[in-house]
């Protein structure tokens, strides 16, 4: 398959596009290279995901509509999966401008390129902040999602608002996926459990939907080398 990975040189991206590469498909990463965090942790990802030749990469904002819409109409993907975003709760105190301009305004464009790409899917990451003031314990994707706490979570929330509509409107099907907090692997450490991603979607679903599809457990994903 064809798969446009957008977030390839962040935590998460870099991890899947070399999952996808060892199994076989073709990725396309697309990454602003932002300063968030040590530029060269990210172009040292890049430089491995490159080693493997089904790789290519675009390297600009989300933001900048031309650039990613041409890179998504070049590669002509199957699939886009949507990470690159402004993440992180602390950081949306002091800048929430930037979860704006990435989360909003460059998710729309991604969704945008998709529908005119016609791309068969289109998964994007949501995250356990979007629970907020929620005061049952633990979260479950069953549980609303309507008090979000920070900017950061509110444009992810956003983003599942968006994404449902959009499904309405475009002849493919979008479904974001939330990440509890992520794996301690990689020179960025997290506690807690891996990432979950949905096995296999076949709609539109929130995060916090009632239908929600069954995850695969944490254990059946591959080990990433420490
Ligand atoms: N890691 C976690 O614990 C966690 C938890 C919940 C949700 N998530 C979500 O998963 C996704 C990936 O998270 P991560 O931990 O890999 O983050 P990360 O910060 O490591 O990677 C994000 C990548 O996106 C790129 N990026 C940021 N803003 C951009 C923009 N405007 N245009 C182009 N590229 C841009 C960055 O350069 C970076 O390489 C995000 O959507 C995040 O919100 C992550």
């Amino acid at each position: 398959m064809r798969i446009f990975v957008t977030g390839t040189a962040g935590f998460i991206g870099f991890h899947l596009a070399r999952l996808l590469l060892a199994e076989g498909h073709q990725v396309a990463g697309f990454d602003g290279m932002t300063d968030y965090y040590d530029v060269r942790l990210k172009e040292r990802r890049h430089a491995m995901l490159r080693e493997n030749s089904a790789f290519s990469a675009t390297l600009a904002m989300l933001e900048d509509d031309a650039a990613l819409s041409s890179a998504v109409a070049g590669f002509a993907p199957d699939v886009i999966v949507h990470l690159a975003a402004q993440a992180g709760v602390r950081y949306s105190l002091e800048n929430p401008r930037a979860y704006i301009d990435a989360n909003v305004v460059g998710t729309f464009n991604v969704m945008e390129a998709a529908r005119v790409a016609q791309v068969r899917h289109l998964l994007m990451a949501s995250t356990s902040s979007v629970y907020g003031a929620n005061e049952v314990m633990p979260f479950s994707e069953r549980h609303k999602a309507d008090t979000p706490l920070t900017i950061y979570a509110a444009t992810k929330k956003a983003n599942e608002a968006m994404g449902h509509a959009w499904a309405h409107i475009a002849p493919n099907a979008s479904t974001p996926a939330t990440s509890s907090t992520a794996c301690p692997i990689s020179a960025r450490s997290h506690p807690g459990p891996p990432p979950r991603w949905p096995k296999r979607s076949t709609g539109f679903m929130p995060a916090s939907s009632p239908q929600a599809p069954t995850r695969p457990r944490a254990s059946a994903l591959p080990k990433p080398p420490r």
